[in-house]
């Protein structure tokens, strides 16, 4: 990608300074507390954490690997939890899921259990956002015209004035496309920062005749303990979550499905709603994979590097733990009644991962029939053990059952998990349901082409906005 020597050393340093700060922080220069002044009706002691533990009634917390602990895990015994693995075809009462007009009752008993216990519900009445475009500019990129269009989600505030939340999101479509466009979202770690070159993913989007854009998870809700505070301190008035409310994650997916709305309700928009992907890595590729899972009105979502709480199985004791999760670092992803299940003293006694009622197969089944590719690169270029490629491979295969039920292709494997070889590097392995483990580090980039050849199989663009 860079032929110059010294713009790849540039570029090289980029990616380490940035993984740097990543690895030194939780929310990228804030900590896990957020930096800026606390609003006056959050008292300067108030500790959300503890707040939580407090009500759950936990005394004690089992922690997670740290450092380079993550990733000396070993797979001798990394299977230790699966006697206690929810099966996906089996109704809570014991009946068998039979036939495809099954399912959307399994899905809801699945979809309850993620809500309640892992990353919570989204309230029944969060204030409605307004959307502004506050700049459009027309360009040229790779040859092909686009506009490209900046917007703000305000979200009505006027219950709890003291709470500002406004979405920061653009997209960019080609400007003489003969109708609505296919897109894919990237929830982006710092925003923007994903745009431009020849290659780029965004280049490569418009060569197929999509459209592309970005939404700010950040401006959403902060990536911090920060909970009293965003979107979910808005909907509270600013008081601390219950354990069944959303945490993070769901935030930043609702507001994803608040510019899927917008694509809905604005037909000069250019984008075709039913033909909306995201796209997101580490921390974002477990959102693009809730929001993939949560809302199906999304057409494909491209998990990249999602690791614990994205598509690896909590019931897997490799690199990073539910217990790394349930840790003041990254709890605030999650709803509170997750912290339950790495409590090891507390009113209720210990919990482990063998408790849940859920795994991450589960999330991943909840995708279907829609289009899910699980997206990793490999540890000897940087996308690092603690990620567990693995392990999302088997929840992959797990989930293969249902793709099947409702018509669809999965991994193709022969369907035992933990006998089931992972496809060759660089090689994508199955249908709507598919997963590809690309020859780069922790990022989705060389995955991007698969991607774009993948979802065009299944989704039609307008002829004449592809490239000839
Ligand atoms: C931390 C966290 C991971 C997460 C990653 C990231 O390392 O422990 O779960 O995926 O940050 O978002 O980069």
């Amino acid at each position: 990608m860079f032929e110059n020597p010294f713009t790849r050393y540039v570029a090289r340093l980029t990616v380490v300074l940035f993984g740097v700060l990543l690895s030194c922080t939780s929310s990228f220069g804030q900590g896990p507390r957020g930096g800026g002044k606390l609003p006056d009706f959050i008292p300067a002691d108030y500790d959300d954490y503890q707040h939580m533990l407090t009500r759950l009634g936990i005394k004690k917390m089992r922690p997670g690997r740290s450092g380079g602990g993550r990733d000396t895990s070993s797979e001798a015994t990394a299977n230790r939890f699966k006697d206690s693995l929810p099966d996906l075809m089996t109704f809570k009462n014991g009946d068998k899921v039979k036939s495809a007009d099954q399912w959307s009752k399994r899905r809801a008993e699945i979809v309850e259990d993620f809500e309640r216990e892992v990353y919570g519900r989204i309230p029944k009445k969060v204030p409605r956002v307004k959307w502004e475009v506050t700049k459009t500019t027309e360009g040229k990129s790779g040859g092909i015209a686009t506009i490209t269009r900046t917007l703000v989600g305000n979200v009505d505030n006027s219950a709890f004035p003291k709470i500002k939340v406004a979405i920061q999101a653009s997209y960019t479509v080609p400007k003489d496309a003969s109708g609505p466009v296919p897109i894919i979202i990237q929830f982006d770690f710092g925003f923007g920062s994903s745009r431009g070159g020849p290659n780029s993913w965004t280049q490569q989007a418009l060569n197929k005749g999509w459209g592309y854009g970005t939404i700010s998870p950040n401006s959403i809700q902060g990536d911090n303990s920060r909970l009293r505070e965003g979107i979910i301190g808005l909907t509270n008035k600013g008081q601390p979550r219950s354990p069944e409310d959303w945490g993070a994650l769901r935030a930043w997916a609702w507001g994803l499905g608040r510019l899927i709305d917008y694509f809905e309700g604005t037909r000069e928009s250019g984008v075709d709603p039913k033909k909306v992907c995201i796209t997101g890595v580490s921390r974002y590729g477990k959102a693009a994979l809730v929001a993939t899972a949560f809302d199906t009105r999304i057409a494909a979502g491209f998990v990249a590097s999602s690791g614990a709480g994205g598509a690896k199985l909590f019931r897997r004791d490799f690199g990073e733990l539910l217990e790394n999760l349930a840790g003041r670092g990254e709890y605030h992803w999650m709803a509170g009644n997750f912290l339950k299940y790495a409590a090891e003293d507390s009113t209720f006694g210990k919990k482990t991962a063998a408790d849940l009622p859920v795994d991450q197969h589960e999330l991943i089944a909840l995708c279907a029939p829609r289009l899910c590719l699980i997206s990793y690169g490999i540890p000897e270029k940087g996308d690092p053990n603690w990620v567990d490629a693995h392990g999302s491979f088997m929840a992959a295969v797990l989930a293969g059952p249902v793709y099947r039920l409702l018509g669809k292709k999965d991994l193709g494997t022969p369907g035992n998990y933990l006998t089931d070889k992972m496809p060759a590097v660089d090689t994508l392995l199955g249908g709507e349901l598919a997963w590809r483990q690309h020859s780069g580090g922790h990022t989705n980039t060389p995955n991007f082409p698969t991607f774009f050849e993948w979802a065009g199989k299944y989704i039609s663009t307008p002829e004449a906005t592809k490239k000839k």
